[in-house]
């Protein structure tokens, strides 16, 4: 993106727009000391824990992790892309966006052409899907009304192997092919991927075409369900079939069903819960969940009651743990056996449906219910057994009320106290710990960390660091990227959080930035800067030429180097 439009545009932009006017201007904001507050735009709430910095230019949810600038804010709660948001804060300064021409312009067109190529292609399947009977009698078998195939822009690929080139033609064959929706055979024969199959198309959360899931009609045919691969702009661990529906049809969701199947989602929403979405054949991820959590508090996750769809569940859980902050809530519905939720709504109706949902086991109760069905409570072994085994996936948590409610609950059933059961490690723990590297990084890591999130909170203390071209070369990780921060920032002596986190925007370090930004260091201002300099000093014991270093280089039995001898000679200073 900062190839696309130069970056020092967007800093002085960013140096000209208030965070405040800018969120103020659609959500009301009110004034709480430094700080201003609201209800969060992104998860239903009732008391305000949305707050927003005008000293940092950053806005930051306790209760749903939102966060972020002026920018994320409107690509977030304005559904727009970066470059329209840097648009339309320009036109809003009467400034005019200077383009520069390079490759990831060039990526951003043919992405363009993608989307628009996916868009032709649906339209065609739709169209066919109109002069087809059997995939018309499929859909009506299966209660699919009209309006629902035309809400989800429901087609049919036809039967042959050409048809896709021979409706867009030659030349867009390699999009085709980019978009997967051509596939190449050993032989490099190229042929239509989805054929007479239902075409559901996948949309991304603006509502873009970004691929697509094709069903066959005939039952004993090869794979009942065919996706799109992940291209350039697919990516199956990230989008959600029937977010953009769901949030079309509702400005303010409350809580999202994620069901199995594109069947199910479509049926949810014909019985009238346009809350459901649904995973492209693979277990939910985080990034999913997270998604879905800033829109709204509440999932409930249906699954099968088989085994598969058992396991299924606990990874789920097993991943939900760590994106689970106060104020979210997850339920898990185990449906009966041979269930769906497309097959549970028919056959016993929507009433019964969302009983069964609220009804359902809440996060907590599963997990305990699931840990304890091969455990006898009443002995000694199996309370340390749940102990051993609830202990360590507590552990993933964010810190916050639920986190301590859990403990207790832990702590009630095994009947250990809340202390004792965060002193248990784990086997697993103390094998990792028994690598000296691991534990040294671990004991390392956090003075970098420690230093990057007080420049974070106050980019002014860096005037205080020196010697920083060296940083890169210390025997611990991170310092490249502080020795960086701290050369931006002492280029910028006036600069906010917002301008950081948006040069580093694309990044790799930019999602490390933004999660160290939620997390300020509690200390009076004047006491921040003892703290760096403290800290700042620390570092030293880690440059490669300190004595303790080189004296673990020889340990190591490398032999020193003549400059290396020196130091050691010289009388121990306090560096
Ligand atoms: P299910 O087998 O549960 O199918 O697959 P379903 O959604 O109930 O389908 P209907 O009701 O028979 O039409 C659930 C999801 O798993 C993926 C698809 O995303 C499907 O919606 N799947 C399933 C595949 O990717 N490939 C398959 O062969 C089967
Ligand atoms: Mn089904």
């Amino acid at each position: 993106m900062a190839g696309l439009i130069p970056q020092s545009f967007i800093d002085d932009l960013l140096s000209r727009i208030d965070i405040v006017e800018v969120i103020d201007s659609h959500i009301p904001l009110k004034k709480t000391g430094r700080e201003y507050n609201a209800c969060c735009p992104f998860h239903s709430e009732k008391t305000p824990s949305f707050t927003v910095s005008p000293a940092k230019q950053f806005y930051h949810c306790f209760g749903c992790g939102a966060s972020g600038t002026a920018i994320t804010f409107l690509m977030e709660y304005g559904r727009m892309d970066f470059v329209e948001v840097i648009e339309s804060l320009a036109s809003q300064q009467g400034m005019e966006v200077p383009r520069r021409q390079c490759q990831s312009s060039g990526a951003r067109q043919t992405n363009q052409g993608l989307y628009d190529l996916l868009e032709q292609v649906s339209a065609y399947y739709h169209q066919q899907l109109k002069h087809n009977r059997t995939a018309i009698d499929y859909l009506k078998n299966r209660g699919i009304s009209g309006e629902s195939a035309a809400e989800y822009s429901l087609g049919y690929a036809p039967p042959g192997w050409n048809n896709l080139i021979r409706d867009q033609g030659m030349g867009k064959r390699s999009g085709l092919l980019k978009s997967g929706m051509l596939a190449k055979n050993n032989n490099g024969d190229i042929y239509d991927r989805f054929r007479e199959r239902i075409m559901f198309p996948i949309r991304d959360r603006r509502g873009r075409i970004i691929g697509f899931g094709g069903r066959i009609i005939e039952q004993d045919a090869a794979a009942k369900y065919l996706n799109s691969p992940d291209t350039p702009i697919f990516h199956k661990g990230r989008e959600l079939y029937g977010l953009y529906e769901a949030l079309k049809a509702t400005r303010k969701l409350k809580s999202f069903y994620v069901v199995e199947g594109y069947m199910d989602v479509i049926t949810l929403a014909q019985s009238g819960m346009r809350n459901a979405v649904a995973t492209m054949g693979t277990a939910i991820t985080q990034d999913q969940m997270k998604k879905l959590l800033k829109i709204a508090p509440e999932i409930v996750f249906c699954f099968d009651g088989d085994r598969a769809g058992r396991s299924a569940a606990w990874r789920a859980l097993e991943s939900a743990l760590p994106v689970m902050r106060d104020g979210h809530m997850m339920r898990f519905l185990f449906l009966p056996d041979g269930e769906d939720p497309d097959s549970m709504i028919r056959q016993y109706g929507k009433a019964k449906f969302e009983r069964l949902a609220g009804e359902s086991q809440t996060l907590s109760e599963y997990f305990f219910n699931y840990l304890e069905a091969d455990i006898n409570l009443s002995t000694l072994d199996g309370r340390s057994q749940l102990a051993r085994q609830a202990q360590p996936l507590l552990q993933k948590l964010p810190g916050g009320v639920f986190n301590d409610l859990m403990l207790s609950e832990l702590a009630e059933r095994t009947q250990l106290s809340a202390e004792r059961l965060t002193e248990i490690t784990l086997p697993e723990q103390k094998s990792a710990s028994t690598k000296p590297i691991r534990t040294d990084l671990q004991k390392k890591t956090p003075i970098v960390r420690h230093l990057i999130t007080l420049l974070l909170q106050q980019p002014t203390l860096a005037r205080l660091a020196h010697d920083i071209d060296d940083l890169p070369q210390y025997n611990l990780p991170g310092t490249t990227l502080l020795a960086e921060l701290i050369s931006f920032l002492q280029n910028r002596p006036n600069t906010h959080l917002g301008v950081i986190l948006e040069h580093w925007r694309d990044n790799k370090y930019g999602t490390y930035l933004s999660r160290l930004a939620q997390y300020p260091v509690e200390l009076e201002e004047h006491r921040l800067e003892a703290e760096f300099t403290d800290t700042f000093r620390q570092l030293g014991k880690y440059h490669p030429l300190h004595p303790n270093r080189i004296l673990e280089k020889i340990k190591q039995g490398f032999s020193p180097t003549d400059e290396e001898k020196n130091i050691l000679r010289q009388p121990a200073s306090d560096q």
